[in-house]
């Protein structure tokens, strides 16, 4: 039995259950620079650094992406309300699902797989990779799924542009290879990704 015991706490140690989850600080909905100054400042990067975002711009960012602003809604429209777009992050340390709700990155693979997210060189050293996954059987159709990646990406476009952060949306990664990283469902399917970081 105390061997038992010896064995889960080894285990524990080697795969801690908290690196699992990253709880989000409560995002700051109060803050940032006026729409029209954000909106003059809203364009595309591709010259990153490498220098990790805070923990409270990762909760800041993924909220303005796709985050829940009332009880049951979000700061992006969908069509009939169907919510069907999930978001996935890539950080150093992992893959993780965005889980709205908790507001908290829940880790579904350990690991840096940046670089499987894009064939852009800087894909795999930003500090974050956003991946946008579309429920297809919940959408109300593929037309209103791609529409709605639109107003998520969008939303991060406008944060970025607030917080002084780069960004680029990418069509270009490799839908098949991310579906099986992610382990998705045939219905579930991977339509945009987005690279977010410190310009150089
Ligand atoms: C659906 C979509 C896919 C895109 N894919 C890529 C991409 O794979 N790589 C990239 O560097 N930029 C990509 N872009 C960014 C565009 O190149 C960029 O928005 C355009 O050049 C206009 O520049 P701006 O965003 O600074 O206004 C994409 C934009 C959209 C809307």
């Amino acid at each position: 039995m105390n061997k038992l015991f010896l064995l889960l706490f080894i285990s524990l140690m080697v795969h801690p259950l908290a690196s699992q989850e990253i709880k989000l600080p409560v995002a700051d909905r109060e803050g940032g620079k006026p729409l029209m100054e954000v909106l003059s400042n809203r364009k595309s990067d591709r010259n990153f650094q490498e220098k990790e975002l805070t923990l409270q711009q990762l909760s800041n960012l993924l909220w303005a992406a796709n985050g829940f602003n009332r009880d049951d809604k979000r700061t992006a429209p969908t069509a009939n309300n169907r919510q069907e777009l999930e978001l996935y992050v890539t950080l150093k340390s992992g893959i993780y699902f965005y889980d709205a709700s908790n507001h908290l990155l829940r880790m579904i693979k350990e690991g840096d797989h940046r670089k499987s997210t894009g064939m852009q060189d800087f894909a795999a050293f930003v500090p974050l990779n956003v991946i946008f996954v579309s429920d297809l059987e919940k959408a109300s159709s593929e037309h209103y799924a791609y529409t709605g990646c639109g107003y998520v990406s969008q939303n991060i476009y406008l944060y970025c542009a607030s917080e002084g952060l780069g960004t680029v949306v990418r069509g270009s990664f490799n839908k098949e290879e991310l579906a099986k990283l992610l382990n998705l469902p045939p219905h579930q399917q991977v339509l945009l990704t987005q690279s977010v970081g410190y310009i150089k």
